[in-house]
């Protein structure tokens, strides 16, 4: 099987937008299959850069792209992407892009929700991207969902809109909002249902015959492990599973799909939003990995928080999700720093430990252990030959494989595509 998927193995931002586009000319289709439009992917193509959301990054080279069952879908979102996206110069319709029938819907009520409890929470908010992803998940595990397939049947959706609106009425008077108005609710979906309609299909079944044809599938995770619902830093997590595992149920192919699991992989750490991150450097270095690495949000422009790289997370979720092999990504912009720390294990009332606990309060506590390497004052940037590596580079790389037990299928040196190094293909296996 000659699939691979790609899922961030930190707190999302390693750069799976550029790794996945740098595959996609080789892949035959990209499916989205977790995740929403709080992802921000983003492609550089010669001057030309492209931030995606919800759209798969194989958009860009014109690689069939579908949006699997496991995505909650905005389509005014959606549209929205689409326009910006056409006009930097990508086309895209029917033949190359597509829609599971069996999507969720976030709809503006659920966005609403989610700003309504961040504002609700104050020091204690999660710090969402303000999308409406939790509030929409919560829904369809509560079987109140509005999904692509019912916009062809909008005479049918009261007994639907009764159980959500219930609901939500419900809450939102607890946060003194007026009820939800029915009519306005079912005018706003008339309008938005032929530009969805035309590329909503059963995505299981096109997939089902990608593969009969010997297809190469190229899934692309959002987020990343340490914000996945079940194994991450709970309750500062998003709202759906965010691990390789999910890409049979969030694409409706079995198990045995997502072949080559690529592990995206900073080589150090950056987090947004808020909840426990042992090796935050709330100091000058901190501020550097920052500005060397560019770190605000692509979605929401906050400043993301930076530490060195930490191996413990990092061989956590790559056990998780079973990863093959690692893309380590900005290795660029620890050039020049005299020194480099990593986080081998952690100290939890007066012990080592070499995992990240499950308790919320226990994550907050730990406190990293250290290795410390000197760094190397060449540069790697645009580096796209291990020759091309300085000696100490090779030595931080070789290091961090031990570390976490799998091994680097990729460097990245830059935002560019094509400025990468190849290690080992993830399709020729
Ligand atoms: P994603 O959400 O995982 O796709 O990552 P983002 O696109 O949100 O953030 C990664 C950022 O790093 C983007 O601005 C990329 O253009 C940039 N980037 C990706 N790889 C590299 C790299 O190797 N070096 C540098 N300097 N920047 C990179
Ligand atoms: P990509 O795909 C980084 C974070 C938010 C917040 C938490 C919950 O670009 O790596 P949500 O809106 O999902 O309910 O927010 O998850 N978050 C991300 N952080 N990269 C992302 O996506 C993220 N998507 C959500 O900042 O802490
Ligand atoms: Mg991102």
């Amino acid at each position: 099987m000659a699939n691979v998927t790609v899922i961030g193995a930190q707190w999302g931002d390693e750069g799976k937008g550029k790794i996945v586009d740098w595959l996609a000319s080789r892949a035959n289709v990209v499916v989205r299959f977790q995740g929403g439009h709080n992802a921000g992917h983003t492609l550089v193509v010669g001057d030309t850069t492209y931030k995606l959301s919800l759209l798969p990054s194989g958009i860009v080279t014109g690689t069939l792209s579908l949006i699997g069952n496991g995505v909650v879908l905005d389509p005014w979102a959606l549209r929205d992407e689409i326009t910006r996206l056409e006009g930097q110069g990508v086309s895209i319709g029917p033949d190359n892009f597509g829609i599971a029938d069996n999507c969720p819907l976030i709809l503006p009520l659920h966005r609403e929700l989610d700003s309504l409890r961040e504002a609700a929470a104050g020091k204690g908010k999660i710090g969402t991207t303000g999308r409406g992803i939790g509030p929409a998940y919560e829904d369809k595990v509560g079987r109140r969902a509005i999904r692509v397939c019912d916009l062809a049947h909008l005479e049918t959706l009261d007994p639907q809109l009764d159980r959500l609106f219930a609901h939500h009425d419900a809450l939102r008077a607890g946060f003194d909002q007026p009820p939800l108005d029915r009519a306005e609710l079912l005018e706003q979906l008339r309008q938005i249902a032929p530009f969805v309609q035309q590329f909503a299909q059963p995505v299981w079944k096109r997939l089902r015959d990608a593969k009969r044809d010997g297809a190469r599938i190229l899934f692309e995770g959002a987020q990343g492990v340490l914000l996945d619902v079940d194994h991450g830093t709970y309750p500062f997590v998003t709202s759906s599973n965010t691990v390789s595992g999910t890409v049979a149920s969030g694409s409706g192919m079995g198990p045995n799909a997502a072949g080559f699991v690529l592990g995206i992989v900073k080589a150090y750490t950056t987090r947004v939003g808020s909840g426990p991150f042992p090796t935050e450097l709330e100091d000058e270095t901190g501020e550097l990995l920052g500005r060397r690495g560019h770190e605000f949000g692509t979605v929401t422009a906050r400043k993301r928080r930076c530490g060195w790289f930490d191996a413990v997370i990092v061989r956590q979720s790559c056990a998780i999700s079973g990863v093959t092999g690692i893309a380590l990504t900005k290795l660029d912009v620890l050039d020049g720093f005299e020194t480099i720390r990593i986080c081998t294990g952690y100290r939890l009332n007066g012990e080592i430990i070499d995992y990240l606990p499950s308790n919320a309060a226990a994550q907050a506590a730990v406190e990293p252990v250290y290795e410390e390497m000197a760094g190397w004052s060449e540069t790697t940037a645009g580096a796209r030959s291990w020759a091309e590596l300085p000696a100490q580079a090779v030595k931080y790389i070789r290091r961090i494989e031990e570390l976490i037990e799998c091994p680097v299928a990729s460097v990245s040196t830059s935002p560019e595509r094509d400025d990468t190094i190849l290690v080992r293909d993830p399709f020729a296996d």
